[in-house]
């Protein structure tokens, strides 16, 4: 059976349309005192496939909440599918004193699941802090799907090289283009600073490619730094489509043509589902 947190259940509904699984009940409830209780009322199943994006600090407790509550329940094998894994950017202690926080939320998922599964992370490494089998699924390819079949010369262009896989995956899915990248320079948790590099752009649509887009901050630079190099439509397209805050309206006001995400969050711009790519690694 499939069991869904709060913030994965289209998806969930996607996933068990594509397995053929059943759906379980979940009800989520919140204390007086804030706390939460996941509970999964019927569940009738040797396996378990929990679906919880954990973009909360509240949805990594719901998703410990779910592993407990379907052992309970008498599931014999649970594997946990984390579509958009939280806290796996800060997979490094990047100054002194700072957790790897990425290992400390993989360390206390790992006793609840047997096998795991998780959508274009940051860094694909952060698999290695779970103890139990963790792979990667890549969505990316799928990110080409909704993009215009009349796009002008199109390049394919991530905000970092860290990233250019992403837009190798999306231009090889679209079947034609160019691939490049800028360089970027984070200045804080919402600033940054886009080198454009000399991209040949000029009169060109372009597909900005990125794994996350969380502030905004990363492609509204970008878009603006694209803008003054002479690009015609610029098209927003991530695996993970945060767009925390202020994010969409910020890009809106760059002039990006538009935005295009994955289902692994669940949001406006969420046009393309990952569920085809997660019943394939199941
Ligand atoms: C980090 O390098 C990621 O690949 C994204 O570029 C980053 O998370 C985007 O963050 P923001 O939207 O806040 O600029």
């Amino acid at each position: 059976m499939i069991v869904s947190g709060s913030s994965s259940q289209s998806l969930s509904a996607a996933l068990a349309a594509a397995t053929d699984a059943d759906l379980a009940p979940v009800s989520f409830e919140r204390f007086p005192d804030g706390e939460l209780m996941a509970q999964v009322p019927y569940f009738d199943a040797d396996e378990a496939v929990i679906v919880a994006s954990t973009d909360s600090s509240d949805a990594h407790v719901e998703l410990l909440q779910l592993q407990d509550a379907v052992r309970e329940a008498g599931a014999d094998h649970v594997t946990t599918v984390i579509p958009y894994m939280g806290y796996a950017r800060q997979d490094a202690a990047f100054e002194p004193g700072q957790p790897v926080s990425a290992r400390a939320m993989a360390k206390a998922l790992s006793p609840g699941t047997d096998r795991v599964l998780t959508v274009n992370p940051h860094e694909p490494s952060i698999t290695d802090h779970f103890d139990v089998p963790a792979e990667t699924v890549d969505a990316a390819a799928q990110l080409a799907d909704p993009l215009p079949a009349d796009l002008t010369e199109p390049v394919f262009l991530s905000p970092d090289e860290g990233a250019v896989d992403i837009a190798e995956t999306v231009q090889t899915a679209y079947g034609r283009g160019r691939v490049d990248y800028f360089e970027k320079t984070r200045l804080s948790g919402s600033e940054v600073e886009i080198e454009p590099r000399d991209a040949d752009v000029d009169g060109r649509d372009v597909v900005l490619t990125d794994d996350i887009v969380a502030t905004g901050s990363t492609m509204a630079e970008s878009v603006a730094a694209l803008d003054d190099m002479g690009a015609a439509r610029v098209y927003v397209t991530c695996v993970h489509p945060m767009l925390a805050a202020d994010a969409t309206t910020k890009l809106a006001r760059a002039g990006v043509e538009a935005i295009y995400g994955t289902d692994t969050l669940e949001r406006a711009a969420s046009t393309v589902s990952v569920a085809p790519a997660i019943a394939d690694a199941l």
